[in-house]
Order: C-alpha cells, then sequence, then structure tokens
C-alpha cells in the first residue's frame, strides 16, 4: 500500500472512530447509560492514539485525544462503611449450588448429610444502598462505592418513598444500618423514559441505568421526581443482635416499615433451593421489575458469623445467576488491542445489537487459539452473548466453518510499538501460553498508558480529575511517563492547556497531593502485577505491614527458593503464580526504578495487623495433625481474623503450632526447633 493511499484509509479510520468515541463519551458522562464495555471503548481510544501517532498530519482539532474536559467526579460527600459493603460470589449451574452447600458444612466440620437451612430470594438488578437509623431516624444514605467507601446521597435517599425517615413498630437497636437495593420498576420505567423523550431527552437504557442516574443527581429535587424504590435485605452496622437468622432478620425490617421481597422462602438443601430458582426463574418475565439472579445465604446467624468472608465476599452466601443473554449479529472486523500486561487482544467489531438491554458493538475473542476453535472470520454471522458486566463473548459463527483452515495468527509484532509480541513457554508445564505478549515492558505506549490508567483508577490511587483522556494527553507530552511523574506535574502549564483552566488545574493539584500518602494495599495493587488483584495486595499488605520490609524480603525471594520464598507462598491464599509474579516484578530493574521513583514522591502508609489486642495477633501459626472441634479452614479464618498468620509448613519463624492427632514430621521439626506447641484446647482456651 503506497503512503497516499495507507493516509486515505488512515483518515476515514480516524473520523469512524472520533465519531464511535464521542457517541460513547456523551452517553458516558450525561446519561449514565454507557453503550459499550470499558475494554471496548479502551480499544477504540488506542487504536486512535497509534493511528495518530502514524499520521501525525491528520490530528485534528476535535479528536478526543486533543481535548480534556474534566470529569465530572466528587460531586458527593464521602462516606466510609463501618461495615464494609461485599459482593456475592457467582453460581451458573445446579452442581455450582450443590458444591456451595457442601462446602459450607465442609468449613463448620458438618457432614454433608446434617441438615441446613438456607434463605433463597431474587437478586435484584439495582444498585446497593446503605441506610444509617440512630434512635429510629434515618441520618445517612450512601452507595456502595467501592464497598469500603461509598457516596454521600443522604439527601436524595431521603426522598425514595418506600425508605422510612422514622422506623415504625418497636425494638429496633439504637444505630441500625440497613441495605438493600434501589432500583425501578417496569411500569415506572416506561412512563419515565415518556417524559424524557417527550423533554427532548435521551432514554435510559435500562431500567439500572435509570436508577443509578436518578440516585446519583446533584440536585435532590430532580431524585423526587423519578420513581424510586427500596427493597430491604441485609444490614451493616448495628449496636444490638436484631435476630438469630436472616428470615427473622428480614421479617423485623419489614415490621420497620421497609418493603422486603415477598419471593423470599427457606429451604433444606440445594435441591429445593435449585427448585425455587427454576419457580421464580418462569415468574421472572411478570415480577415487574428487573432481577439477575437468585441469592442463597445461610439462616442461621450464628453459622454466617463462623463463616465469616473470604477476600470481598462472604462464605454463607452466594448468587445463582440466571443464563447469559444472547443474540446474534454479524462481526465486522477483528481488531487487536494491547492491555497493560502486554496482553494482545483481539476484538470483534460488531454491527450493533441490543442484548439484554443494552447496546453491544463489541466483543472480546480472547485470544488467537480462540479463534481458531470458533473458525471466526470478518464478515461472519455470530451469536453472543452478555452476562451482567461481564465482556460480551462471541459463542459461534452461524453457518459453515467447514474446511476453513485454522490459520488465524495475532501480529507477532505489537500494533502499537512495533516490538517483538510472542507466546511464552512455561518453564515447568513446556506448555505455551495462549495469551500473545507485547515484549516491551513499559517502553510500549499501550502498556505504559493501560499502567498509568490502571494506577489513577478508583481502586488504586483513586484520583479525581485524572482520567483516560488526561493520562493519554500527559503521556503524549511527555510530561507523565511513569507513576512519580503524576507527583511532579507542572500546574501552571496545565491551566494553559485547552480544556483546563486555573480552577480545574488547582482541583488536580489538591487531588493528586491528598494521595501523596496512601495505604500499603492500594499502593501495591496500583502497581498493576499479573495475578496481584486487590485481594492478594490486601493479603501482601496483611502478612508484611511494612512497603520497606516488603521489598527486602522479595529482593531476597529472588531466586524462588529460600526461607523468604517460602514465607511468601505460605501466605494463605495467594498462589504460585502470584506470588512469581510478585517477586519477578520487583526485581526488575525497570521496574525498581520505576518504584524507587515513586516512593520518592508519596508515602506509604503501614497496613495494620487485623486485630492487634489478641494474644496471637502478628505471630506465625501452623496447624497439623487432625483437629476435632473445627475443620482446617475454619480454624485458619478463625487464627487469621484475629491477626496471626497461619503458614503451611515449620520454620524458624513459626511461633506456635496447633498439633492434633496423628500430627507427625512437622510436630518432630518444631520440637527441634525449639517451637513452641498446642493441642487444640489449648490453644482454643488460649484465644479464649
Ligand atoms: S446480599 C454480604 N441480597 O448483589 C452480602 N445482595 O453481587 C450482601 N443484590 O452488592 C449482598 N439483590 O447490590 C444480597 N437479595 C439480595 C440482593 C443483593 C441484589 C446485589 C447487591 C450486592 C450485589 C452482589
Amino acid at each position: 500500500m503506497s503512503q497516499d493511499n495507507g493516509s486515505a484509509e488512515a483518515k476515514k479510520r480516524i473520523a469512524f472512530l472520533i465519531r464511535e468515541i464521542k457517541a460513547a463519551d456523551a452517553f458516558y458522562y450525561q446519561e449514565d447509560a454507557p453503550v459499550m464495555t470499558d475494554a471496548a471503548y479502551d480499544a477504540l481510544r488506542q487504536e486512535l492514539i497509534a493511528l495518530e501517532a502514524e499520521f501525525p498530519h491528520l490530528i485534528t482539532k476535535d479528536s478526543p485525544t486533543q481535548s480534556v474536559g474534566a470529569k465530572p467526579s466528587g460531586k458527593f460527600g464521602k462516606i466510609t462503611h463501618t461495615v464494609s459493603m461485599l459482593s456475592l460470589d457467582n453460581a451458573f449451574t445446579d452442581e455450582d449450588v450443590a458444591d456451595f452447600c457442601a462446602r459450607v458444612k465442609r468449613f463448620l466440620s458438618l457432614d454433608d448429610a446434617a441438615p441446613m437451612a438456607f434463605t433463597a430470594e431474587p437478586k435484584i438488578d439495582g444498585l446497593s444502598a446503605a441506610l444509617r437509623y440512630e434512635n429510629g431516624k434515618l441520618v445517612t444514605g450512601a452507595t456502595r462505592g467501592d464497598g469500603k467507601v461509598g457516596e454521600d446521597v443522604t439527601a436524595n435517599l431521603s426522598t425514595v418513598d418506600n425508605i422510612p425517615k422514622m422506623l415504625s413498630g418497636s425494638g429496633w437497636p439504637d444505630v441500625l444500618e440497613v441495605r438493600g437495593e434501589v432500583y425501578i420498576d417496569h411500569a415506572d420505567f416506561e412512563t419515565m423514559n415518556a417524559a424524557q423523550i417527550k423533554a427532548g431527552k435521551d432514554a435510559y437504557k435500562n431500567p439500572r441505568n435509570a436508577a443509578a442516574g436518578s440516585l446519583r443527581q446533584i440536585d435532590p429535587s430532580i431524585t423526587a421526581t423519578r420513581p424510586l424504590k427500596f427493597f430491604a435485605y441485609t444490614w451493616g452496622e448495628i449496636s444490638a443482635p436484631i435476630a438469630a437468622t436472616q428470615m427473622e432478620a428480614v421479617a423485623r425490617f419489614a415490621q420497620w416499615g421497609f418493603e422486603t421481597n415477598p419471593q423470599m422462602k427457606l429451604h433444606n438443601g440445594p435441591a429445593e433451593m435449585i427448585a425455587h430458582y427454576h419457580e421464580i426463574e418462569e415468574k421472572r418475565a411478570g415480577l415487574g421489575y428487573d432481577i439477575d439472579g437468585v441469592v442463597y445465604k445461610v439462616n442461621d446467624l450464628a453459622l454466617q458469623d463462623r463463616l465469616g468472608f473470604v477476600s470481598r465476599a462472604p462464605r454463607w452466601a452466594i448468587a445463582h445467576k440466571f443464563p447469559a443473554e444472547k443474540a446474534i449479529t454479524t462481526l465486522e472486523a477483528i481488531d487487536v488491542q494491547v492491555g497493560r500486561t502486554g496482553a494482545l487482544t483481539p476484538v470483534a467489531r460488531l454491527t450493533p445489537i441490543t442484548v439484554g438491554g443494552v447496546v453491544v458493538s463489541n466483543a472480546t475473542l480472547h485470544n488467537e487459539d480462540e479463534i481458531n476453535r470458533l473458525k471466526v472470520r470478518a464478515g461472519d454471522t455470530v451469536e453472543i452473548q452478555r452476562a451482567g458486566d461481564v465482556i460480551p463473548q462471541v459463542l459461534r459463527v452461524i453457518g459453515d466453518v467447514e474446511g476453513r483452515a485454522e490459520d488465524y495468527q495475532l501480529p507477532t509484532n505489537c500494533p502499537i510499538c512495533g516490538a517483538d509480541a510472542v507466546r511464552d513457554t512455561d518453564e515447568k508445564t513446556g506448555r505455551i501460553d495462549v495469551v500473545r505478549r507485547c515484549t516491551n515492558g513499559l517502553s510500549c505506549p499501550a502498556q505504559a498508558i493501560e499502567g498509568l490508567r490502571h494506577f489513577v483508577s478508583r481502586r488504586a490511587f483513586d484520583i479525581d480529575g485524572l482520567g483516560a483522556k488526561q493520562i493519554e494527553l500527559f503521556y503524549a507530552k511527555g510530561w507523565v511517563k511513569e507513576p512519580a511523574d503524576i507527583f511532579k506535574l507542572d500546574y501552571d502549564v496545565i491551566s494553559k492547556l485547552e480544556g483546563f483552566g486555573e480552577t480545574s488545574a488547582a482541583n488536580l493539584a489538591s487531588a493528586i497531593d491528598a494521595r501523596r500518602e496512601i495505604d500499603f494495599a492500594r499502593a501495591l495493587y496500583a502497581l498493576g502485577i499479573r495475578h496481584i488483584g486487590q485481594g492478594n495486595a490486601d493479603l501482601i499488605a496483611k502478612h508484611y505491614l511494612s512497603w520497606a520490609k516488603m521489598q527486602t524480603a522479595l529482593r531476597a525471594a529472588k531466586t524462588h527458593i529460600g526461607e523468604d520464598w517460602a514465607d511468601l507462598i505460605s501466605v494463605d491464599g495467594m498462589g504460585e503464580a502470584a506470588a512469581g509474579s510478585l517477586v519477578d516484578f520487583f526485581n526488575n530493574p525497570q521496574n525498581e526504578a520505576m518504584i524507587d521513583n515513586l516512593i520518592a514522591q508519596v508515602k506509604v502508609i503501614d497496613a495494620k495487623a487485623p486485630s492487634s489486642d489478641s494474644p496471637v495477633s502478628g505471630k506465625t501459626v501452623v496447624f497439623t495433625g487432625k483437629l476435632e472441634k473445627f475443620s482446617r479452614d475454619e480454624a485458619k479464618a478463625k487464627a487469621q481474623s484475629l491477626g496471626a498468620k497461619v503458614s503451611g509448613s515449620v520454620s524458624a519463624k513459626t511461633d506456635i503450632l496447633i498439633a492434633g492427632p496423628g500430627a507427625g514430621s512437622k510436630l518432630k521439626k518444631a520440637t527441634e526447633l525449639g517451637v513452641k506447641t498446642m493441642t487444640e484446647d489449648e490453644w482454643l482456651a488460649f484465644i479464649g
């Protein structure tokens, strides 16, 4: 292709990308109604940046890469949840439900045949809210936010008709935080959208987006005109117990004036629960509001308490999701996107189609093996599916694929920076990785930009006013190449940029300054290390407590052998892949420099051991032999909740070995090393 032809094609494609991005922005920012997934949106922007880099003369003033509108955010105050707002693990099949029941019993050291009651109720497709009552009076209302800190929407929630401003009945605790789902029912949604259209505004895409948009109005008098409703189903902080079972607690909510879901029932095991699930599935269309599954919960609250939580979800509950919604459309093209870890991901560009109330125009194809399994090509008619918030997927090609050669290959050079893109071989298994990755690390603009966007994202440094657009612009200008640079920005220069002014530059400065002190787990998660999500970052922070200690230990574990390595992989809940990825990341010279630069700019606050007043806080304990009162999992979870570190092997670092009958080599080693040993009963007495 001659340069001229390439340029003409690029010009067309750039115009197309600008149109798509602007349309998506409008929906996202003004209507709380995203028309595509974040990943698909990111792919469009990345492609535009790459094309503009290749053909700089085609950059126009109206390109979304050239202007920065500060995103509307921080409009509500923040409320820290005294009890975290958790999410739920998912079950998709009957077998998953049976496994859940068995897992619960195993954890409690109960026989699989032991009777146990579970509640089942619809999973409402709205947004969760926490309502705090003091002496019966509604004092605050918050959104879930990231589960730890939500937005203060008290004034807006106060306008919702079926949320009591004063509790009725009697017997509520002084402090009572009722949690549940804010939603809009189907009939109200139709009426409300008709009014939107009449007023010349765009219709909301589905009731959930309408509910979110309505609740997050800056002016509560607008919220008051919206038909929001609330179902109460759980609770946060309470100053005194409210019930002995889930069923009773919800019945009390109803007595105190809340609407609770009439479909909630009590069951005695998986067969009944699954039958109820199918019943609700049949009623689904006629319920009058959107639901996306059924939630099962252990009924006995004392057992819920013993079961506790893993990372962000309770062990005592699970969401049984309805099957994904499917649709048929045309796959127009296969594009390639480069992610934070350098992974090249093929993205299917689709003729836009509505699936379950959302317009889908992109779907993931995962990797080249998946494309070859599907034998899919541009121009094919394909079946796609969308499940909840998950990125839509291509399921199959409709029509004949026989005789198609399996020859699709991702580019062997990164489409953004041109470096080699390879599929690594796993040293241990000898298997070739399914993912092809750009080998250029942070020198690849796509990886650097994605890494920076992750760094400032909500669950990481959470810097208001520093979104994708600003990161791209600052990167392109050469101001922000790595995280540390964010803390060295020149606000005088920024205030003169188009789309910025002195106020937004000053706002950005204070948002960035507010993050010069940062929690250990957030800082670690922000680095975007493969396999180190929020859950693992939390585990690592609680294990090492100080950043400096972690760094020293990770350097000492460089070779993946020795005491420090053993100590790291003994962290309960961390796999070896995550441990390896963490150690390798911290021992890579390019990363070492990046981290040192960052640490020169920010102060990482030490993590707290979960409970410092327990006698085992900070101690390393090992369980061995048969435990008689608790399952191994419950004993571990209890020790961890008291601030102990539970390890799988005995070493000089072990403080206590709890040995049940049948203990062998671990007990022997502990005795040799002079480690304190206890029986299960002695341990229980010790922790009180
Ligand atoms: S219980 C600790 N019950 O689903 C468990 N959640 O995927 C707290 N949700 O954030 C949740 N209907 O917003 C529970 N009947 C129900 C629910 C429900 C909808 C939402 C809730 C939660 C999300 C988790």
